[in-house]
């Protein structure tokens, strides 16, 4: 038995159990969870460390998909409930435990998709990634779970939400008094 392991696990469950109770917590939390060892203070506790690459074609919408379509309204409105459900992950988190306030984001989710993301270059080597995708690969690494079928309504509706959360995310970089 490593002797280390114990103290990990326990660091872990307590940062986890944190994240739950307070979800306002988050963007307090000068730890970025997913943020390489480099220049995270805090990656003994980072939930992202433990993650091995990630296949890049778990991620990488198939040729040929079918993307869902439905009510714009409608798929926003439940995009911002799965947004908020810590069921979607293996690990209690759910997307708004890091992104709450924009929280976690980077200068390149104000750019237009496809972009370049840092994340997703560490992780899967993939020189660009488009909103679904990005999508894919949070609902992997930091959330721990296995990607939404492509063409499901929860994938497009966790994407109509996106969208919406970058409008916000691109308002608040134009405006120097709001960014963090
Ligand atoms: C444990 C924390 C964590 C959780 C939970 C999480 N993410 Fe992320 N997410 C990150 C980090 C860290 C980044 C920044 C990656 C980068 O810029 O390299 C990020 C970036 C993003 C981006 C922007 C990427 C860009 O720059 O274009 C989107 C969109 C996103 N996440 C969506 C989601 C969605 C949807 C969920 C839930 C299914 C989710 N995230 C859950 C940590 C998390």
């Amino acid at each position: 038995m490593n002797r280390n392991m114990k103290p990990m696990a326990a660091a872990l469950a307590g940062a986890v159990a944190l994240a739950v109770a307070a979800p306002g917590a988050a963007t307090a939390n000068p730890c970025n969870p997913c943020a390489p060892k480099s220049r995270n203070p805090c990656a003994a506790k980072n939930p992202c460390a433990a993650a091995a690459a990630v296949d890049p074609k778990l991620i990488t919408r198939p040729k040929g998909t079918k993307l869902y379509t439905g009510n714009p309204a409608e798929l926003r409105k439940e995009g911002e409930r799965l947004w908020n459900d810590t069921k979607l992950s293996t690990n209690g988190m759910s997307c708004n435990t890091c992104h709450q306030n924009n929280g976690a984001f980077n200068a390149s989710f104000a750019q237009p998709y496809p972009h370049k993301v840092a994340m997703v270059q560490e992780k899967a080597g993939l020189k660009t990634i488009r909103m679904d995708e990005m999508v894919q690969i949070c609902m992997v690494v930091p959330m721990a779970a296995k990607p939404l079928p492509w063409d499901s309504r929860e994938l497009a509706a966790l994407t109509a939400y996106t969208a919406q959360v970058q409008k916000d995310f691109q308002r608040a970089a134009k405006n120097p008094c709001a960014a963090k």
